[in-house]
């Protein structure tokens, strides 16, 4: 097997193949210069001495502005089309100030036409080669995946674990799966009962394994044959943590750390990891995937952790990606109330009034349907795009103020009175989606308007009668129902030995404490 070229020589290779592609875009349009030029007439001596004394050292200037860009580094499986139009706007700013230096700094005046024609040369030159590599080696890599896929599932079929699929997300993602011809095997141990996914049980391509994620025998067996995992398994929110914390520490991480030891040794090659948008924390800038993450709870704690696990683990045939959603909203078969737009929602139809805190703070919103399809168009993409990489799924045009959301639900429910409270929570963020929108092509479909309104319309046809029933709310049902302790002493001890490494639950209790004061 050959052995890949380092990062640092594959980029310094392509800051050289960019910087002899703009030496030949040069010497072209001083061709151009000397053969057609008529008026002002440069002497041949003269390009020359341009070309050495001026131009050369000059265009050093390229390769720095493709690094600012990122074209050596951030772009890294970013759509064709998208790459493309970065070199553009990279080449044009690097010709701009090469030109406009070389005019204050250069002797001959050199026409403008020429200018221009080393500005199309340059762009052209950018695009092209970016253009030409991926006809080049695009078409093999696809191929050789292709026959790779095609050798395994010879031994495997397609199945599609999804680890907590019986969830308010999970239930969602698992019928889109079945509509979309997968074979699904959804491990779940029901937490909240199987209300969610009682109607898709008889589907033919549906195998249900009732099971804890924590127990090492369920997992093997779910795990058997299966060519890519969903991992939504968890204890959702910063309450429902909070409630039971060393419970949650092992479901949300733990568990996260032997379900990829398992699938490493099953050959499951794709893992999609539901992490959060709350790891980001509190902020006023706009977070990216490369921003800082600064976990002000147990439950972001868990999140973060399991996604250092889970992209450590990467490998030329494990293909971890992990998905940091928004705050979903919308209905589905047990709609969440203790999630903020639902719940501010049905507080706004059943009781009146609804009380803000802190209507200034942003937070990123998604509809759980959008959110079940972006899990769905993940799996679906070209492993290239998504192998090792973190995605925020939402839609920038979701990012909202709390106080927005309010005045949003008034609109639709005009007699609701809002009261605004300022209180110490600082979780603030609002968070860019461009990544996978340019990577996988995802964005939303639905609009906070539009979960209000179905919310609505579910209280007004009956479907729902009371938002405060605990079946509803995550917090409320485990504060019924009691902790959620592993099966056996044996888990116990499984799990005591996979929480290792990360850090011990104190640890992580401590550290979101301190960030949060
Ligand atoms: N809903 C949101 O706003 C939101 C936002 C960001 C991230 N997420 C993440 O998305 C995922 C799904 O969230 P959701 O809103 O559907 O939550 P949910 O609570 O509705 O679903 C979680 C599912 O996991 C199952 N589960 C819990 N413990 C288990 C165990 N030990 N073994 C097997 N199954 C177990 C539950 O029975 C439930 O079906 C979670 O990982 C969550 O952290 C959700």
């Amino acid at each position: 097997m050959s052995r890949p070229i380092p990062l640092w020589l594959e980029r310094l290779i392509r800051g050289a193949v960019d910087f002899l592609c703009v030496q030949v875009a040069g010497i072209l349009s001083l061709v151009f210069a000397g053969a057609f030029v008529v008026q002002p007439h440069i002497a041949e001596g003269e390009l020359a001495h341009y070309y050495f004394h001026t131009f050369l050292p000059l265009s050093f200037v390229f390769p720095f502005v493709y690094s600012l860009g990122g074209l050596y580094t951030k772009l890294r499986g970013y759509e064709l089309s998208y790459k493309l139009r970065r070199a553009a706007l990279s080449a044009s700013v690097a010709t701009l100030l090469l030109v406009f230096v070389s005019f204050l700094a250069s002797r001959a005046q050199l026409p403008r036409s020429v200018a221009l024609c080393f500005a199309v040369f340059a762009v052209a030159a950018a695009v092209g080669i970016r253009w030409l590599k991926d006809c080049l080696f695009h078409s093999e890599a696809s191929l050789q995946f292709a026959l790779t896929v095609s050798a395994v599932s010879q031994q495997r079929n397609d199945t599609v674990l999804v680890v907590g699929g019986a969830g308010y997300i999970g239930s969602i993602v698992v019928e889109k799966l079945l509509q979309r011809g997968y074979s699904v095997r959804l491990l779940d141990s029901l937490v909240y009962g199987d209300q969610s996914i009682a109607p898709l049980l008889s589907h033919p391509k549906l195998e249900f394994v009732s099971g804890d994620c924590r127990n090492i025998q369920d997992v093997v067996g779910a795990m058997s044959n299966a060519a890519s995992v969903i991992h939504l398994a968890a204890i959702v929110g910063d309450p429902a943590c909070a409630e039971d914390n060393e419970n949650a520490y092992q479901i949300n991480y733990a568990a996260t750390r032997m379900l990829v030891e398992i699938a490493k040794g099953n050959g499951t090659q794709r893992f999609i990891f539901a992490s959060s948008c709350s790891v980001y924390g509190a902020s006023e800038t706009l977070m990216d995937e490369k921003s800082e993450t600064i976990p002000l709870s147990l439950y972001a704690e868990t999140k973060l952790q399991s996604e250092k696990v889970l992209l450590e683990a990467a490998s030329r045939t494990f293909h971890p990606t992990v998905l940091r959603f928004a705050t979903v909203f919308g209905l589905a078969p047990r709609p969440r109330f203790d999630l903020v737009v639902n719940l501010l929602t049905a507080k706004a139809i059943q009781d009146g009034v609804i009380t803000i805190f802190n209507g200034s703070q942003w937070r990123p919103f998604i509809h759980v349907r959008d959110i079940a399809e972006a899990v769905v168009q993940t799996l679906a993409a070209p492993v290239e795009a998504v192998t090792g990489e973190i995605f925020n799924v939402g839609d920038d045009r979701l990012n909202l103020t709390l106080g927005e959301v309010a005045e949003k639900i008034r609109v639709q429910i005009p007699r609701t009175q809002i009261e605004f409270i300022e209180n110490a929570d600082r979780r603030n963020y609002r968070v860019s989606f461009q990544k996978i929108r340019n990577c996988v092509g995802f964005t939303a479909q639905r609009t906070v308007e539009s979960g209000i309104a179905e919310i609505r319309q579910a209280f007004e046809n009956g479907e729902i009668d009371d938002y405060r029933r605990s079946f509803y709310s995550n917090v409320s049902y485990l504060k019924e129902r009691g902790r959620l302790h592993p099966k056996t002493e044996l888990d116990v001890k499984v799990m005591a030995a996979f929480a290792g490494g990360g850090g011990s639950l104190e640890i992580l209790k401590a550290r979101a404490a301190s960030s949060s004061n």
